[in-house]
């Protein structure tokens, strides 16, 4: 099968990247708006893109035309967002939070999570999350309709266990994110990892 990418309507590019490009981390972001209140939404098209400075992108699109999601909106706003990382045992909830409520009505509040305080940016973390960061808008990137957010890392919550203190080595079994497969509504787990060693 061949696909002229020129030919296709973008949902249909949509479904091809979505499901193709996969697995996918998810970032679950909270963000403030100008009254204080916690935004939460999951974005699958994340990932990390460097460490000198530590950097993350995602793109949040708009929820109607010409109208950002809130956590666009929120960041262009208050320029923070953190970055929280949801595993299987949080994966429903996760999911549930992707819900369009009314600007200002929190998706933390309809799933029974809550929000705790963040170390260098207003917006707070969740705390059922194992891994979350703390991270400011660098810069947006707006590309025909989409959006990138691109923002730096400041600070880090992760749960005991899941680093050794010493090397910052992964216990593997101590993490276990869900990934995004394909679109709309497949997941993956991530308890069946192994190893390749590299060539020397
Ligand atoms: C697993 C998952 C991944 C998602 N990834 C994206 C994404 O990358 N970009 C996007 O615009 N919406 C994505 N969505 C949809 C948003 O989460 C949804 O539109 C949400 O209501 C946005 O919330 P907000 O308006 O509070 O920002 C995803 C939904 C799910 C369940």
């Amino acid at each position: 099968m061949q696909l002229d990418f020129s030919t296709l309507r973008p949902a249909e590019c949509y479904k091809v990247l979505a499901s193709l490009i996969t697995p996918r981390p998810i970032a679950w972001i909270t963000t403030v708006n100008q009254e204080g209140a916690v935004n939460a939404a999951p974005f699958s098209f994340f990932n990390c893109f460097g460490s000198n400075p530590p950097i993350v992108a995602f793109a949040p699109g708009n929820k109607d035309p010409g109208i950002p999601k809130d956590t666009a909106r929120n960041i262009r706003n208050n320029r923070e967002f953190v970055v929280n990382i949801a595993d299987e045992t949080l994966a429903d909830k996760m999911v549930a939070t992707s819900a369009s409520l009314p600007h200002g009505e929190s998706e933390l509040a309809i799933t029974g999570l809550s929000a705790a305080k963040s170390v260098s940016v207003m917006a707070p973390r969740i705390a059922e999350a194992p891994v979350s960061f703390e991270c400011r808008e660098w810069a947006t990137l707006e590309i025909g309709s989409n959006r990138m957010v691109v923002g730096t890392v400041h600070h880090a919550h992760i749960r005991d266990g899941i680093l050794d203190p010493d090397t910052l080595h992964l216990q593997p079994e101590m993490f276990l994110p869900v990934g995004r497969m394909a679109a709309p509504d497949w997941y993956c787990r991530t308890s069946n990892q192994y190893e390749i060693k590299r060539p020397e």
